[in-house]
């Protein structure tokens, strides 16, 4: 158990899943990935960080990202497994299946619960399936498996109150756990189903892949005319990574705006400024491939708007970033940092000190007895030198107090 570990993965945030993909891309081998996590038509309506539905991207999307993330690693650990939760509720799914366009993901109306779940379950079991058409002679073998229906916390209160109300929602709710403690397989029965797909030899052996596997462990048709379909399959792929790359495109200009201004305007720029000025090269040279992008895809892709999106948004990120973290360097940081780089002096007493000493102090800490003479304020000016009010000292006697005759204690611009 020692060997266990535990990476904390939320699937309705799809930066952290390609965190977390390319964590586990670092493993030597990766022989069985089963994607179980999922939800039940999420209520009220509402949109993941990444701008679409939350039980498409929880159940299927998330999924899709970090599978796809992993399939060269799969490949090279042949042979592997793969393991999608679907469920009998993909019958469910609208007939034309999963809807293909983002604003078909998210309308409010055009889906009920139980559709919206069996299309994020109809993608989960159209997905296995292509997998294992594309990979399973490699020796990455796919299965899709329907649990059953599983006493689990699956259906949450909350979430029967959000769409019931709280009284009809708690009735529901109830209800539902009547159901489950009757008829509903316990969760250590429904888990055969995938150890079944994950560890046992027939997958192999009786070349049980790229199926639908029912309790227990049973193989059974797909219920839903799109499972079938070979050609819509593949266009669920493409548009996945189109979904996925889109989404995460539109958060890219943002951090590389903030990452520029950031190398340009603290410390690192101070103490490294040709190593800062490579990296910055490093982004204009990467926006210059995106215009590239953006061209080839205006010749050679039916909708180039999002690569010009991004290549404009992404030049502009890389102009003002710079631009904006330069402005806070050389207004604000960099005399900071250079102060700091001083001499810091201690005990000071005007009454004895030497000016020439301490002109590259950057702060001057006075002894006891020395204190600011404000009623002198401005009244020492020597060309550039000037002390805009005076330290003194009661023992100190003389023209301008505090400073000797060659101007002891100043403050220089
Ligand atoms: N129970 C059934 O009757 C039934 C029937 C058919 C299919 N299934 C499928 O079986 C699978 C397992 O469900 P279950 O019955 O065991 O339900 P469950 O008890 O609710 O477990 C679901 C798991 O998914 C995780 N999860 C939910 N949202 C997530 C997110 N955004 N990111 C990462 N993890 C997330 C949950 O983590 P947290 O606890 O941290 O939220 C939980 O560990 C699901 O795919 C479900 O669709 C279940």
């Amino acid at each position: 158990l020692q060997q266990v570990q535990i990476l904390k993965l939320d699937l309705t945030d799809l930066r952290q899943v390609e965190q977390v993909a390319a964590q586990l891309e670092r493993l030597p081998a990766l022989h069985i990935l089963v994607n179980n996590a999922g939800v039940a038509t999420q209520f009220p309506h509402k949109l993941t960080q990444n701008g679409i539905e939350t039980t498409f991207q929880a159940n299927y999307l998330g999924h899709f990202l970090l599978t796809t993330r992993l399939l060269p690693l799969l490949q090279s650990s042949s042979p592997s497994r793969l393991v999608h939760l679907t469920s009998g509720a993909h019958r469910g799914a609208p007939v034309a299946g999963v809807p293909l366009s983002l604003e078909g993901i998210n309308d409010k109306d055009a889906m009920g619960p139980y559709a919206r779940y069996g299309a994020a379950k109809l993608a989960n079991l159209i997905f296995s399936q292509e997998i294992d058409r594309r990979l399973g002679h490699l020796g990455v073998y796919s299965n899709a498996v329907h649990p059953g229906v599983v006493a689990t916390e699956m259906l949450r209160l909350d979430n029967f109150e959000a769409m019931l109300g709280s009284f009809l929602g708690a009735l529901a709710f109830q209800a539902a756990q009547l159901r489950n403690r009757l008829f509903a397989y316990g969760a250590q029965e429904a888990a055969l189903n995938l150890l079944f797909c994950a560890a046992a030899p027939e997958v192999e052996v009786r070349t049980v892949h790229g199926k639908l596997i029912v309790p227990i462990a049973t193989e059974h048709p797909p219920r839903h005319a799109q499972a079938f379909n070979e050609e819509f399959a593949i266009r669920l792929w493409e548009f996945s990574e189109k979904l996925i790359t889109e989404s995460l495109a539109k958060t890219k200009p943002w951090a590389v705006f903030v990452a520029t201004c950031w190398l340009s305007a603290f410390r690192i720029k101070y103490l490294f400024p040709y190593t800062v000025d490579l990296i910055l090269i490093g982004f204009i040279l990467a926006w210059v491939v995106s215009v590239g992008a953006a061209v080839y895809a205006r010749f050679r892709i039916p909708e180039p708007t999002w690569y010009t999106y991004l290549c404009f948004t992404l030049g502009l990120a890389v102009v003002t970033g710079p631009l904006c973290g330069h402005w806070i360097f050389s207004s604000l940081m960099q005399h900071y940092y250079r102060v700091g780089d001083l001499k810091v002096l201690s005990g000071v007493d005007v009454s004895n000190a030497q000016g020439d000493s301490m002109l590259d102090a950057g702060i001057v800490e006075f002894a006891k007895g020395n204190y600011l003479d404000e009623m002198r304020a401005w009244h020492f000016k020597h060309h550039v030198t000037y002390c805009v009010a005076p330290v003194v000292t009661n023992r100190t006697l003389g023209p301008v107090s505090g400073c000797n005759p060659r101007g002891t204690i100043l403050s220089r611009i």
